[in-house]
């Protein structure tokens, strides 16, 4: 176990160490940078259905759920094609209003998730095109939808999904772009400047890792918390939710992730000089709404752990920690945001003395309901 754990302590920091290559694994043979061309077997083949599509219903559990809320504000910026993130528990028993011009997308690292698979089964059975975004190759999921892309991310062995996460959301970008081409709806030099800008994410992961001594800095500060608020905005209220279910299944540690404006209409009642805000406060998008949130948090004595664009000044003035990750577009923002929440759960969980790579009562794929 020691060999295949590569030098590192626990599966899920080497996971997470293996960001940058496997998001290049996921772009190989399907971002073509020189021909400014997306390749996707499963999209290219099924294109009629994609575009004649009302809308895209994503399916799925956990985190996997968090990339298809992810891909909601993606897909629908970009192509312009309505988006509903269902969770599949309460979907497949919803008696959902799904119909042949609906197009659903399962997406499930294990591809063995009981309420995933149900929910497939259930949208086939009324006529949807089913497609399935999962890691492992040949699954019961990539083997019941219709049409799929994998995500290549590698065996995942920690039960704290990370690198299917953003591989997820690569192949969930990939998607969207293509589909904005072949509907039009972004132009050939912006879809060209997304490309660009999508190639360079391996090495800003990288350099968000960068950050790992001094995330284990704040994690040392912050360990004993009883509670952690995360938030975001756009793009990034996911990843805010995503870094509260990290904290939660590894730690132990209560935490909640909420959209950044969402704090005043009740989580703000719980802040005081006790609780860690990790605030995601990006460039562009919603930065000075999020500032100002940060404002209210500072007024009430909060503990502010800013994640910011490299170079930022305003959020540093305020927060009591900031973490910086690489500039780069809006919507490819949640795959360098997350790496620093990921390494703050990590770290917390290790210096609790708590079992990282299999927590308590978690399996890594929940085959039952
Ligand atoms: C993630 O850290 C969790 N262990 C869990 O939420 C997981 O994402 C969920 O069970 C879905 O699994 P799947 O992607 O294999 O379907």
């Amino acid at each position: 176990e020691q060999i295949e754990k590569g030098g590192y302590n626990h599966f899920m920091l080497k996971e997470i160490y293996e960001q940058p290559d496997a998001i290049l694994d996921t772009f190989r043979g399907r971002l073509l940078i020189n021909d400014a061309v997306i390749k996707l077997a499963g999209v290219e083949d099924n294109m009629k259905k994609f575009l004649a599509a009302d809308r895209i219903i994503v399916v799925a559990c956990g985190t996997s759920w968090h990339a298809g809320l992810v891909s909601e504000y993606i897909f629908e910026d970009l192509a312009r094609i309505p988006v509903e993130v269902e969770y599949a528990s309460e979907f497949r028993y919803r008696n959902p209003v799904i119909t042949e011009k609906d197009v659903v997308i399962a997406i499930s690292q294990s591809g063995e998730t009981a309420d995933t698979l149900a929910a497939i089964k259930l949208a086939k059975s009324r006529g949807a095109f089913v497609f399935g975004v999962c890691n492992v190759v040949g699954s019961s999921i990539a083997r019941e939808t219709d049409a799929g892309a994998y995500t290549h991310a590698g065996p995942e062995i920690g039960v704290a999904s990370t690198k299917a996460f953003t591989t997820q959301i690569t192949v969930l970008t990939l998607m969207a772009l293509r589909l904005a081409r072949a509907k039009g709806t972004i132009s050939s030099s912006e879809f060209r400047h997304h490309l660009i800008e999508l190639e360079t994410i391996p090495d800003k992961v990288k350099e968000a890792l960068e950050s790992d001594s001094y995330v284990q800095t704040i994690a040392n500060i912050y360990k004993d918390a009883t509670n952690f608020l995360y938030l975001g905005r756009g793009f990034n209220f996911p990843v805010a939710l995503e870094g509260a279910l990290k904290l939660k299944e590894i730690s132990y540690i209560h935490a909640e992730g909420y959209p950044a404006a969402e704090m005043k209409h009740g989580p703000i009642a719980l802040i005081d000089e006790q609780m860690p805000v990790v605030v995601i406060a990006t460039k562009k998008g919603h930065y000075e709404k999020v500032v100002s949130n940060i404002q209210e948090i500072k007024s009430r004595k909060g503990k502010i752990i800013g994640i910011v664009t490299k170079g930022d000044k305003n959020v540093r003035e305020l927060a009591d920690h900031v973490i910086e990750v690489p500039e780069s577009l809006e919507c490819l923002t949640p795959l360098l945001t997350t790496i620093p929440l990921q390494l703050l759960s990590y770290h917390i969980a290790v210096m609790l003395g708590k079992n990282v790579d299999q927590p308590r009562n978690l399996a890594k794929s929940v085959t039952v309901e």
